[in-house]
């Protein structure tokens, strides 16, 4: 009587944007606000589950109940992440993480002088395919923000992420993905595929938990 669809898992996620220092006082960032991964921390919650929330710099509340980790730069969620997924079943990675930070990190604030100037970056570490290839490996679940060409980049980014879900969204509609508060999302799992269709983020997380609780309980 009563059991929720999650009671007794346990599940990692990550949130928002990353921020790669430049010098002391700057950063490479985007424009990630996190209400999508703190929309299915809180659903994660009401749903039974015990929730970590690994997020990068937000203007977001904590949900009530759930065990949040503070992190600035990808490297630092990466440390973060493997630091919990051991103890985790369940991963999604919903942050935003800037694919390239910089090579060297200024040690005190860059001075304006010449008319040109060039910084050198390099790759950060694929955080999801990291925890997907991970031997205690949980049941992995990325995001796919996409401006065209949805679905096949979706299912490329499954196969070669190992995942065993993806949730892709159109970012190029202005309504949902990024800072807004709806979206709509394709799902994609080995051998089957489901639309959420536009609806507040709050409920499109509720969906999107429902779907991975059903096939994580399949396994
Ligand atoms: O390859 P792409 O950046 O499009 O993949 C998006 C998915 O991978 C998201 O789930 C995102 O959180 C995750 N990701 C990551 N570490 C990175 C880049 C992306 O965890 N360095």
């Amino acid at each position: 009587f009563g059991e929720k669809l999650l009671d007794g898992t346990s599940l990692l996620l990550t949130a928002g944007p990353t921020q790669e220092a430049i010098d002391p006082v700057r950063y490479i960032s985007n424009h990630s606000s996190g209400k999508m991964g703190f929309a299915l921390a809180a659903a994660a919650v009401e749903l039974g589950a015990t929730v970590t929330l690994v997020s990068g710099p937000v203007h977001l509340k904590t949900p009530q109940g759930v065990t949040r980790i503070n992190v600035e730069s990808a490297e630092q969620m990466q440390q973060a992440v493997m630091a919990e997924v051991e103890t985790h079943q369940i991963f999604i990675g919903c942050a935003a993480v800037a694919d390239y930070r910089l090579a060297k990190i200024a040690d005190s604030k860059i001075k304006k002088s010449q008319e040109q100037m060039t910084i050198e970056l390099v790759r950060n570490p694929d955080i999801l395919a990291g925890v997907a290839s991970h031997s205690a490996r949980p049941f992995t679940v990325g995001f796919a923000a996409e401006t065209n060409n949805v679905a096949q980049y979706a299912m490329d980014k499954l196969q070669r992420k190992n995942l065993d879900m993806i949730a892709a969204n159109d970012v190029s509609v202005a309504s949902q993905g990024f800072n807004a508060d709806h979206n709509a999302l394709s799902v994609f799992w080995q051998g089957g595929h489901q639309e959420l269709a536009t609806a507040p983020k709050t409920e499109i997380a509720k969906q999107l938990l429902t779907l991975i609780a059903e096939k994580y309980n399949q396994q």
